[in-house]
């Protein structure tokens, strides 16, 4: 007999976008009973199945881990000769077109480690059935194109689950014997599997109304456990806000008397979309100003808005299968995003937009995993849950609409809604809907969802004195990715202007139309050379390198009148003056802190624009830069740097430091940006290193009315080896270590922190008795940021890289998912030179060799070796 221990585990198969076909059997309705337990759950489905077209293959239900242990078909009970389990689905020979069958399971909540299913959390029963977890609760065909009516009959204990929920509308419900009790649901859409959910628990509510605009009054619920009630108000708000905006902005209206969202501690992801009953990782729904910072109040009002707006992107139209994942979720990002700008400063939003993009998506597009947003291939979708599915097919989306202006993209998509409500349709459905709806043609825009990689723009101006023409000069490039060697030029819409330097000037905003590999545009009418102010509101998700000198960009840092440019500028200016004194020539700072007093003193700016402005590129964006990473240099050089700009301007800093503490709390978008600015300007106090600077910040920490500035303050002193930093460590655990969120915020910072020793650090707090790999937000609290800490990962001694491979395979026996999350950092080897490089790459076939390894983790490892 084969010793399975020894057995090389056989890869896992790949699935191909080319090998799609309809499914056999459709499942127009589905009965389910569950009879409620954490540790032995009853899953009664009764489906019809109909035949789907002219063939005689048998009904295949999936199934993950489950057992039958009844098997009906019209009633009548088949034995085991009846039906046949291949790779845990659940085959079944049906004579007939139209068939009804009954399956009965048992299964296990609260041995359930993977979240995904029916889990047990804080008590909490409730599931995740996205992207293929429903198999995981019955058997089922377990694909988004089959959308089938839902009843669903739940029953539990009353006391310990007085609250049971599911999709659509509540129907009926009473009392059992022995203290249990249940409810029955329908739900009237039909709708895929993965949009199934159910949730039984001790819950509070927080009850509001919704009239929607065609006079439907819609109850609206936040389910959270008792203690968590008073922190509901700012997602109820949002919610409020999502629901009158998607009826402005695109139509949409809600669609059921119910819309119910429940929070819970243990997730996989931000949020789920059930239809009418979204769950939620509690930390984007739960914020007070004492424990949330402004940036999660934005978040929450951020995924709030995205899982309310897929009931429209996502769950009316979804997806036929999962390569066509970024129809749904490029698009909602596109609409959170839409809607978060409408909500605050549409300039700062875009500029958060694009650094989230550049720090996430960009390195993944230019690594071992990059895909095209709509990939053809996959091992496990659950790995392709990614920056360039959701980011990237956002800027997709938000190139379209530029280039069709707002009236005939809201034509393309009422008529992409119109024509697919109720369908479960692809990727090229929603371009031909545009194509149709606004009138233009998109024939080439469409590579953007067929090639991997970010494009790189070069864009140099000329000018010629005698004629006042100017030239610009476009040349794009994509560099190859993993199985694409060739592309294909694409469609890249620039926004430029040509400013005038003496009036500081121009004539109008272009959009240029680059659509060859090499293109010329002219204009006339400069006597003296312009100013060049390209991509400007990043109107195309690329890298764009230009001949401008530090003298431009300073100009365009004080004047550019489109925000992202201005930034833009700025940044730009700091990079290029980094970049020479990292390549070990003279650098002149002097531009730069010129043109950060000047933004400091200007007026019209708002403060949040500001402290955006201001602060330097982050470590890993220099790392982007390089060719190969250099952690240490650009660490030394970016705190010289940082000191440098923090004493030349030491005054304007404390002014602006004690200007903003007058800031009493509100959420207004000014006293954000003021709170912002405040922890900027207390940054750059503490990189002066005068004699006070820590005790500034550890008086902030002690004083601050809210998070924002108290955990500005800790990562000011966490960053730092003042004696306030141990003291305003132990305080903040002692204040909260009863709040899940907020100890998160006590781990991550520590995990963040740029010190030599922060991966001992880390280290010590994976072994502090608060610390569980089980719960995913406090995983990710502590080895996702340490991980994304450029300067404490890539430690020259590779501790960083032996303590996440640890933590990858310890996590993947519990939670494959999110240990596949942490993989990505390793798998960036190639970029940090031979020495470094050797050592990750060891790391990856370190973890490649556990014995058990899940497919998740499996595909990530072996794609990053390469
Ligand atoms: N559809 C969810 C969203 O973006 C994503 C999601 C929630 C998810 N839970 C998941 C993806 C679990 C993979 C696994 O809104
Ligand atoms: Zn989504």
């Amino acid at each position: 007999m084969a010793d399975k221990q020894h057995m090389q585990a056989p890869s896992p198969a790949v699935i191909r976008r080319a090998d799609y076909r309809a499914p056999d059997w459709l499942v127009p309705q589905i009965a389910l009973d569950f009879s409620l337990d954490p540790a032995v759950t009853r899953v009664r489905a009764i489906m019809t199945v109909v035949r789907n077209g002219d063939h005689q293959r048998p009904i295949k239900l999936d199934g993950d881990a489950l057992v039958p242990l009844v098997v009906k078909v019209d009633g009548v009970e088949r034995n085991q000769d009846g039906w046949t389990l291949q790779a845990g689905a659940l085959v079944i020979d049906l004579p007939g077109d139209r068939h009804e069958i009954e399956t009965l399971v048992e299964i296990c909540p609260k041995s359930n480690t993977q979240l995904m299913g029916l889990y047990a959390s804080d008590g909490l029963l409730c599931t995740q059935c996205e992207a293929e977890g429903f198999r995981r609760i019955t058997f089922f065909p377990d694909r988004p194109d089959i959308l089938s009516r839902y009843s669903v009959r739940m029953e539990a204990d009353r006391k310990d689950c007085p609250v049971l929920l599911t999709n659509g509308d509540p129907v009926a419900s009473g009392d059992l014997e022995g203290g249990r009790h249940w409810v029955k649901w329908t739900d009237p859409y039909p709708k895929p599997c993965y949009l199934f959910a159910m949730v039984a628990g001790n819950l509070q509510v927080n009850t509001d109304t919704f009239t929607t605009m065609s006079g439907r009054k819609v109850s609206l619920g936040i389910w959270v456990r008792e203690e968590d009630l008073p922190r509901t108000g700012h997602a109820m708000t949002a919610l409020k806000n999502s629901m009158a905006w998607d009826e402005k902005t695109y139509g949409r209206e809600y669609d059921l008397d119910v819309f119910n969202i429940v929070a819970v501690s243990d997730f996989n992801f931000g949020a789920m979309e059930n239809k009418g009953l979204n769950i939620f990782n509690s930390r984007y729904i739960l914020a007070d100003p004492e424990t949330a910072t402004d940036a999660d109040y934005d978040a929450v009002e951020g995924v709030v808005a995205h899982e309310y707006f897929h009931n429209w992107s996502g769950n009316r139209v979804t997806c036929r299968d999962w390569f066509q994942l970024s129809l749904k979720e490029g698009f909602t990002v596109f609409r959170d995003q839409q809607f978060s700008a409408d909500m605050g400063s549409a300039a700062v939003k875009r500029i958060e937009d694009v650094r989230v993009l550049r720090a996430a998506q960009f390195p993944e597009d230019g690594g071992p995993l990059a895909h095209p947003v709509r990939p053809e291939s996959y091992m496990e979708i659950s790995n392709f849950y990614t920056a360039t599915i959701y980011n990237k097919g956002a800027e997709l989306i938000r190139m379209m609409a530029l280039m069709l202006g707002p009236e005939r993209f809201r034509k393309g998509a009422d008529l992409y809604f119109d024509r697919h409500d109720g369908q479960a349709v692809t990727c090229e459905d929603f371009v031909r809907a545009m194509e149709d709806g606004g009138g233009i043609d998109l024939s080439q825009f469409r590579l953007w969802y067929e090639q991997a990689g970010t494009p790189r723009v070069k864009a140099l101006l000329s000018h010629d004195v005698t004629t006042g023409q100017a030239t610009l000069s476009l040349e794009q490039n994509i560099p190859p990715t993993p199985g694409q060697t060739n592309k294909k030029p694409v469609t890249i819409p620039l926004r430029v202007a040509l400013f005038d330097s003496t009036t500081g000037t121009h004539q109008g905003d272009e959009l240029l139309m680059l659509t060859q590999e090499k293109q010329q545009f002219d204009f006339n009418g400069f006597p003296a050379p312009p100013v060049l102010s390209i991509n400007r509101g990043f109107s195309a998700p690329v890298i764009v390198d230009t001949n401008r000198s530090q003298k431009d960009l300073a100009f365009l840092s004080a004047h550019d009148d489109d925000p992202f440019a201005r930034y833009e500028a700025m940044q730009q200016l700091m990079v290029n003056v980094l970049m020479a004194s990292i390549a070990g020539g003279a650098a002149d700072a002097t531009p730069i802190i010129e043109a950060i007093r000047r933004t400091l003193s200007d007026t019209g700016l708002d403060d949040a624009f500001i402290a955006d402005t201001v602060t330097l590129p982050s470590e890993s964006y220099l790392g982007d830069q390089m060719n190969i990473v250099d952690p240490q240099s650009i660490h030394a050089v970016r705190e010289k740097l940082r000191a440098k700009i923090a004493r030349r301007l030491e005054k304007e800093w404390r002014d602006v430091h004690s200007r903003t503490s007058a800031n009493s709390f509100s959420l207004s978008p000014a006293a954000k940006g003021a709170r912002r600015l405040r922890n900027t300007a207390l940054a750059y106090i503490n990189a002066a290193d005068s004699a006070d600077a820590a005790k500034l910040a550890f008086t902030q920490f002690k004083q601050a009315d809210n998070m924002t500035e108290q955990h500005g303050a800790l990562s000011v002193l966490a960053n730092g080896s003042s004696s306030e930093r141990i003291a305003a460590l132990d305080i903040f655990y002692n204040r909260y270590r009863d709040n899940a969120l907020v100890l998160d915020k006590w781990f991550q910072t520590q995990a963040l922190a740029t010190r030599n020793d922060t991966v001992e650090q880390v280290m010590e707090l994976a072994a502090h008795r608060d610390f569980t790999l089980a719960n995913p937000n406090r995983a990710r609290a502590l080895y996702g940021a340490f991980a994304a800490n450029q300067f404490g990962f890539h430690h020259h001694s590779g501790k960083g890289y032996t303590l996440l491979a640890d933590a990858i395979i310890a996590l993947d026996r519990l939670n494959p998912q999110t240990a596949a999350r942490l993989v990505p950092p390793l798998g960036r080897w190639r970029r940090f030179g031979e020495q470094r490089g050797a050592a990750m790459r060891a790391e990856l076939q370190r973890i490649l060799a556990a014995p058990g390894l899940s497919k998740d983790v499996t595909e990530q490892v072996s794609k990053s070796l390469g």
